[in-house]
């Protein structure tokens, strides 16, 4: 058993002075009757809570695909920079959503988060060599030979050795980088490693997964479907 504006917190009703608000207004039922005391007791598993008309599933499992913008670094807290989770809904940052791995606080792109432990832990393992997909600007230009250099595994300046990569030079300074594991600063080292200063990275693919028209800053929940193909890469 547990309390009703705990369970509508939990599905991601809204934060708990905004379930209250909603309990208050009579917009949430309880077996087809209204309910408007918070504190009462239900069983998820047994009752139907409905609100606005729709039913509650209480916490689920979610996916959540975040646009990133620059300037959030990536952790669930921080004392003095702002942080991802601040760009997730009021809502749903009570579902317990953590970001899977990690973009620096300056890259942009495709950023996952779930509140699935083992799905998370399974896509930001090593074992699992996930394809993730970097455009990056940068100085200099990319040669045929480091070209050559990431397909066989690129050895970093501090002689931490890389899985081989996909690097394709698609313009003057702009590259595209396919890598299968997540090191530190992993596409900016090996950028530098080749003697290309980094300057603009975005993620735009993680494993079947494309950003597929999300503007910058936007979030949204994957559906069932797209959650089966990302699996699919595990
Ligand atoms: N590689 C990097 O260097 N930075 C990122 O944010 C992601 C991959």
């Amino acid at each position: 058993m547990e309390r009703l504006d705990k369970f509508l917190c939990d599905s991601g009703a809204g934060t708990r002075s905004q379930v209250k608000a909603i309990l208050k207004a009579g917009r949430v039922t309880v077996d087809g009757k209204a309910e408007t005391d918070g504190s009462r007791k239900i069983d998820p598993a047994l009752c139907t809570v409905v609100l606005d008309g729709e039913a509650l599933g209480g916490k689920r499992r979610m996916v959540v695909m975040l646009n990133k913008p620059a300037g959030f670094v990536t952790a669930t807290e921080d004392p003095s920079q702002q942080t991802v989770m601040e760009l997730l809904p009021k809502p749903w940052q009570h579902l317990d959503l953590k970001p899977v791995g990690r973009l620096d606080k300056a890259t942009e792109g495709l950023l996952l988060f779930t509140n699935d432990g083992e799905l998370l832990h399974r896509l930001i393992s090593p074992k699992k060599e996930v394809p993730k997909v970097y455009y990056a600007r940068h100085e200099g230009q990319a040669s045929a030979d480091d070209v050559a250099a990431f397909a066989a595994g690129l050895t970093l300046r501090d002689d931490t050795v890389c899985l081989p990569a996909r690097l394709e030079p698609i313009g003057p300074g702009e590259s595209r980088i396919t890598v299968r594991e997540g090191k530190y600063h992993q596409v900016r080292r090996m950028m530098a490693a080749r003697g290309m200063t980094v300057t603009y990275l975005e993620r735009q693919q993680e494993g079947a997964l494309t950003l597929d028209g999300l503007s910058r800053g936007q979030v949204r929940e994957l559906t069932e479907e797209e959650i089966a193909l990302l699996e699919q890469s595990l």
